[in-house]
């Protein structure tokens, strides 16, 4: 296991904002909760890759109930810590979702550009019921009105690392959240 104290990628962070504990107790909470509002329903959890895939791979274990998985991979233009909200799909859902119960499960929340483009291309689909799951929340960045349906936590305006999420494709491997000292993207 990557220790914070000797990793050279935490050098790179200002601070720590979520450790490795208290994203695995929110996420127990969260599966409850899950497990409590879908029980008899026809469940499929989307992950949105690549930065949701450790919280994916968490949650699901997290919720006791028959489901089944899928993948997307959308990819937002922009500068590595800005999205334009310009949304190109990579990779689509393997099957589709006609009458079934789906749950999108993201990494982060921040403008909303990403989510409601999203949100807008698979209500056409006609599923049965569409709702978010996003692991971080930044409700003071919003550009459209978008709030998740559950959430793990809600924080500052800051540019995060770690736990699936990524500056440039790396820190994914961080098994807690962090601050990105401003240097590292700056330079
Ligand atoms: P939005 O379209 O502005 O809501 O941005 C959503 C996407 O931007 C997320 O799925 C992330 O990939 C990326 N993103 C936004 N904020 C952060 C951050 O603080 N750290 C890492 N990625 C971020
Ligand atoms: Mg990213």
């Amino acid at each position: 296991m990557i220790n914070a104290t000797t990793s050279p990628m935490y050098k790179d962070l200002d601070k720590l904002l979520l450790c490795s504990g208290e994203i695995a107790k929110r996420v127990c909470a969260l599966g409850r909760e899950i497990t409590r509002d879908y029980g008899g329903r026809d469940l499929v959890c989307v992950c949105i890759l690549k930065g949701a895939s450790l919280f994916f791979s968490d949650m699901i274990r997290s919720i006791d109930l028959p489901l089944s998985v899928d993948f997307m991979a959308i990819s937002s233009y922009g500068s590595a810590t800005k999205s334009s909200g310009v949304v190109r799909i990579l990779k689509d859902l393997d099957k589709d979702i006609v009458g079934r119960d789906v749950l999108i499960i993201e990494d982060i929340i921040d403008t909303g550009l990403t989510l409601s483009f999203l949100m807008e291309n698979l209500k056409a689909r006609g599923a049965a019921s569409l709702r978010v799951l996003t692991l971080l929340d930044k409700p003071s960045r919003r550009k459209v009105e978008l709030a998740p349906d559950y959430r793990g936590f809600e924080i500052e305006d800051c540019f995060v690392v770690g736990y699936g999420l990524d500056y440039d494709e790396r820190y994914r491997n961080l098994p807690d959240i962090g601050v990105l000292r401003p240097e590292v993207y700056s330079a």
